[in-house]
């Protein structure tokens, strides 16, 4: 956490008391945080909303049960939005309490600057999405004993990403430690995976190969383990932007739930629906509860996500990538992840020197950012486009992360029937 304040570890034996504990006056409460710009996020919602559900109840034939399941979690995630929108300006008084806070560092030299912004805020978020996921198993009419344990290693992964993106925060652990913490989450869905280990090689390799089915063994869980830390890493670092954390988040998740859909209706093998629909029970929830913090985390930001939030989200993807059986098609979903994971190589490797924030350069006169020499995608697009507002800078990204979400829509259909 960047410039989190919070009071030393010592205190209690060399200091004197909690100034709290002795002042008789009472300590100035934080103001307010702004109210959530639910409107606007409804907005963008709707342009998902609408071919989704049209996908889902006009355009395929689904099952009556499938898609029973599919809207009971929708209800029910829905729900979790609410909550989670009145729950984050009481979770924000928390954490500011506890000195969890950040500064806005692109409105550094403003008055906006100084404002102590709570950070963390992904504890709510991960926590709501997992009571909407454990409790959406009672109503999930399709499932199978076998598919329970799968879906609650799933979710002990996440919930585990989730403490430890919290301690992260709390404890703003060194980088080259943060890289493993998602290894570590990922040992109990690695552990309960019980789904094949298979890959299908590629049509026009076979030839070459001589098999069309390839057996990785422990190698496929050695992917699985890796899937996790890239996913959840590639998000944390492609951030700092007001509303790209969880921009990004929900872009994808808008792609997996339209990949998912289409998935289940072009298919007649139970086993392949099952897995997209377990997909689909865990998208929901998360992209609600991101849209309703999105709905705090966009531009002008009243609260900062943290690595908490960076974490679960990244791991809630790479899991249902995983267990759903399309992590390539993940892949090209996080394209603008990987452009930026490669471009930060050469900092992340130590090769060229890497500062805790690589951040643009702000300009209080113009109001305008400007790209740095950190090797970023953010500062890749502030040198390509010129100098751009922090809003302005925030929606181009995203709107190139929808144009590799739809690329890879496009490069499955051109490629259907010849790759695979
Ligand atoms: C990662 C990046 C770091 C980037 C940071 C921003 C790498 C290796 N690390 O570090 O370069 O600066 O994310 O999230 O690429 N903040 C803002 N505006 C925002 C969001 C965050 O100013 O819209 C600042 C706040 O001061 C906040 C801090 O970033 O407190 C959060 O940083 P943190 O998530 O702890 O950074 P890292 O994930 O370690
Ligand atoms: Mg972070």
């Amino acid at each position: 956490m960047g410039n989190r304040r919070r009071p030393s570890a010592t205190n209690t034996t060399t200091e004197k008391p909690d100034p709290d504990e002795t002042n008789p006056e009472p300590a100035k409460p934080n103001p307010p945080i702004r109210p959530a710009k639910i409107h606007t996020i409804l907005k963008f919602f709707s342009i998902f909303a609408i071919p989704y559900f049209y996908l889902l109840f006009s355009h395929y034939k689904i099952e009556y049960e499938l898609k029973k399941s599919i809207l009971i979690n929708a209800f029910v995630s829905f729900f979790g939005f609410f909550i989670t929108v009145s729950m984050i300006p009481v979770a924000s008084k928390y954490v500011l309490r506890r000195n969890m806070f950040g500064f806005d560092i692109n409105k550094k030299g403003t008055p906006e600057g100084s404002i102590k912004v709570p950070e963390s805020l992904g504890i709510v978020v991960g926590t709501v999405f997992l009571v909407v996921a454990i409790l959406f198993q009672y109503f999930n009419f399709t499932a199978d004993s076998n598919w329970l344990v799968e879906y609650n290693a799933a979710l002990a992964s996440i919930c585990f990403m989730i403490l430890l993106g919290f301690v992260d925060d709390v404890l703003d652990v060194p980088w080259r430690v943060k890289l493993v913490l998602p290894s570590i989450a990922a040992l109990p869905l690695l552990m309960a995976y019980a789904g094949h280990t298979t890959i299908s090689i590629p049509k026009p390799l076979v030839p070459y190969i001589g098999l069309d089915i390839l057996d990785l063994g422990w190698i496929y869980k050695l992917y699985m383990g890796l899937l996790a830390v890239f996913c959840t890493n590639s998000i944390n670092i492609h951030a700092g932007i007001n509303g790209l954390e969880v921009g990004q988040t929900v872009i994808i998740a808008c792609a997996i739930l339209i990949h998912n859909v289409m998935q289940i209706g072009a298919s007649n093998d139970p086993e392949y629906k099952q897995a997209h629909a377990f997909s689909i029970y865990l998208v929901q929830p998360l992209l609600a509860t991101s849209l309703a913090l999105l709905s705090y985390n966009w531009y002008p930001s009243s609260v900062f996500v943290g690595d908490t939030y960076t974490y679960f989200a990244g791991m809630t993807m790479a899991v249902v990538g995983i267990l759903g059986h399309y992590s390539e098609t993940l892949m090209i979903f996080f394209l603008p992840q990987i452009l930026n994971f490669l471009l930060s190589l050469p900092q992340l490797a130590g090769i060229i020197p890497c500062p805790r924030h690589r951040l643009p350069r702000f300009d209080p006169q113009t109001g305008l950012l400007t790209g740095t020499n950190d090797g970023t995608l953010v500062n890749l697009f502030l040198r390509q486009f010129g100098r751009k507002s922090e809003k302005t800078l925030c929606i181009l990204l995203l709107i190139f992360q929808a144009i590799c979400c739809g690329f890879c829509f496009f490069l499955r259909w051109i490629l259907t029937g010849w790759y695979k």
